[in-house]
């Protein structure tokens, strides 16, 4: 696949009609974050202040993710934030395999222009998506995973923290996890 730039994917992408969402999004949330970033974060979809704003991970769940960057000691502007849907669902339901299957390929894209050292999936649907089908997120959250040559693991989405607060301590450890990684540039 030819790389393209951040910019020529993301002018791409807000023209894109190739499902449904895009008649109702207010902005394309691209992603956003340093294009040389060692790491890279993957969530699932925007919510209502993604979609208001066009940027990813600024609600409730995007400042809970700044607290684990802060407290691990990695810098947000380091980072590139991206997610599977470059759209809102409605009320925030779970994507389509249709509408990832139309979207993925921007973020492949997006993958091949940044070329991250480690990938971190955000929740079980990004996981599912980027690291197997059957990933069980309670089960298999801080573990590695080997993928075209890129360090993937998924942890907890900031979301389900929310709802679960007894997951905090989990998610502490594994953003620990993910800062030696990137210090230390196993992979
Ligand atoms: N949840 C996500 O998965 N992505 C966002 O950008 C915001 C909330």
């Amino acid at each position: 696949m030819e790389t393209r730039t951040l910019e020529e994917i993301k002018k791409d992408c807000e023209q894109c009609e190739k499902c449904e969402l895009c008649k109702t999004r207010t902005n394309i949330v691209f992603g956003v974050g340093n294009a040389n970033a060692k790491l890279m974060f993957i969530g699932e979809a925007p919510g209502q202040k993604e979609d208001e704003s066009g940027i990813p991970f600024v609600g409730a769940a995007g400042k809970l993710l700044d607290k684990y960057l802060d407290a691990v000691g990695i810098p947000r502007d380091d980072v590139y934030i991206a997610n599977i849907l470059k759209c809102r669902p409605p009320k925030n339901r779970d994507p389509l395999p249709a509408e990832e299957d139309m979207c993925i390929g921007y973020l492949r894209e997006q993958v091949l222009a940044i070329r991250p050292k480690v990938i971190v999936c955000l929740g079980r649907i990004s996981a599912m998506r980027i690291i197997k089908p059957d990933f069980k997120i309670t089960a298999e959250h801080g573990k590695w995973f080997d993928k075209n040559g890129y360090s993937v693991c998924a942890v907890y989405h900031p979301a389900a923290l929310l709802r679960d607060p007894r997951k905090k301590d989990e998610m502490l450890a594994d953003m620990m996890a993910i800062k030696e990684r990137i210090d230390n540039e196993i992979n």
